[in-house]
């Protein structure tokens, strides 16, 4: 471990503060402007309710600390650089003839307030290697294969996962650069998928790269405590890589794509509304004259009482892996979503989704299931204390 003193005497100076977070809506990533995100302390992790800003990594991690003392010092050390590395600050110098202590990328001193980390554990480690299999979350498990999946395992799965979140693409690197090099030796990078949320265009909430809308309905503010926080301040992650068949998809005409989304593609308006935000009315619609019944919006959420608790809160990210070896554009979406339960919120709604006609254009190959640990309360405090004492 490299001597980090200074940087982090930043991180308790500023760390703690009250800063303004961005607003829980699905909005513009652009519309997160200049101002300080939220400090790195709280009852949640950051990077869950906030807007999704431009630029996102998700990295998986596979644990190879070999007990249970060291996992608790890797955890600790990842908390110590989130805290730092959202505080920002001047970076300890090194000796005349050690290796500087920061990469530099974001010159002679860390801006703060421009960073969101989120940490989560995967059902893995519940495994034998660390004595956690007693406490393993029942409803956390591996992520199955769903219908129509051609998942790589390369892509699967991981100890941990990270979710680093900026409006610049250098501090996610960074940032990233930082915890992988203090936690060399105790994790190592598994798999890692980058993603970017454009601005909105023209407006309103910001577009996949099937051209559409994504992330207009999430459950209101209000929802997010009987929908996707557990009770100790935790929240169930799902992470789906999909790539888009955009070649396919740019053949079709513009009302076979809105009908496959039950949405209008330049508006985002539901077929049978005339705004982004107006409600579909499927009991008006019994046979699905306007929306059809297969389209993924009506089968994602059915607006029905009986599956108004399977609703979860989704952050998409686009992202571009550039060509494939058959010449064809590596285009997708990092599919997120967050909720109290995986079984009984994104299962629900990825069984209703499994053979929707959408499935022709995507092709889901990897992603993961993972626990968002609870807050980090103060400086004491460190991601992963309850379960690991
Ligand atoms: C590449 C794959 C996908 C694409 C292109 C896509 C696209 C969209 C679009 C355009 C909308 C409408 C705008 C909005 O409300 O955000 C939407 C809504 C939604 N999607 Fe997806 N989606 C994908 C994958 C998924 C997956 C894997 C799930 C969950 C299993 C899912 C669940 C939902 C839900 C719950 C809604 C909101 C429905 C509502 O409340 O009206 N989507 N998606």
């Amino acid at each position: 471990m490299t001597d980090r003193r200074s940087f982090l005497r930043g991180a308790l100076a500023a760390g703690v503060g009250g800063v303004a977070a961005a607003s829980v809506s699905g909005a513009a990533a652009s519309e997160a402007s200049a101002r300080p995100l939220r400090g790195f302390h709280g009852a949640h992790q950051a990077g869950i309710e906030e807007a999704p800003l431009p630029r996102t990594t998700v990295v998986s991690f596979d644990v190879i600390a070999r007990n249970r003392a060291e996992l608790t010092d890797l955890m600790r050390t990842i908390t110590d650089r989130a805290r730092v590395l959202t505080a920002g600050g001047v970076p300890d110098g090194a000796g005349i003839s050690g290796p500087p202590t920061d990469s530099g990328m974001l010159g002679p001193e860390v801006p703060g307030g421009n960073l969101l980390v989120t940490v989560g554990v995967g059902a893995s480690l519940f495994d034998g290697r660390f004595g956690l299999a007693a406490r393993r979350p029942d409803r956390l498990t591996a992520m199955p294969t769903f219908p129509n999946d051609a998942l790589d395992p390369a892509w699967c799965h991981g100890d941990l996962s990270l979710q680093l979140s900026a409006r610049d693409e250098d501090t996610v690197l960074h940032a990233l650069r930082d915890i992988a090099r203090h936690t060399r030796g105790a994790a190592q990078i598994r798999w890692r998928m980058d993603g970017f949320v454009s601005p909105p265009r023209p407006s309103g909430t910001p577009r996949n790269l099937l051209g559409f809308r994504d992330g207009t309905a999430n459950p209101a503010p209000a929802d997010l405590g009987k929908l996707v926080w557990t009770p100790d301040g935790g929240s169930f992650l799902v992470v789906r890589l999909i790539r888009m068949l955009v070649e396919f998809w740019d053949r079709i005409g513009i009302s076979e794509q809105e009908q496959l989304i039950g949405r209008a593609r330049d508006s985002g308006a539901p077929l049978d509304g005339d705004r982004e935000f107006d409600e579909p009315k499927f009991a008006a619609d019994p046979i699905g004259k306007v929306i059809p019944l297969t389209s993924h919006i009506r089968l994602a959420n059915p607006r029905t009482p009986q599956t108004a608790g399977n609703r979860i809160l989704r952050r998409g990210f686009n992202y571009d892996r550039g060509v494939d070896a058959a010449g064809d554009l590596d285009l997708g979406l990092i599919f997120t979503c967050y909720q109290r339960d995986i079984p009984s919120q994104f299962e629900a709604v990825q069984h209703r989704l499994k053979d929707e006609p959408l499935v022709d254009y995507i092709r889901p190959f990897g992603g993961g299931y993972f626990l968002v640990l609870p807050g980090v309360r103060d400086a004491k405090d460190y991601l992963g204390r309850a379960l690991l004492s």
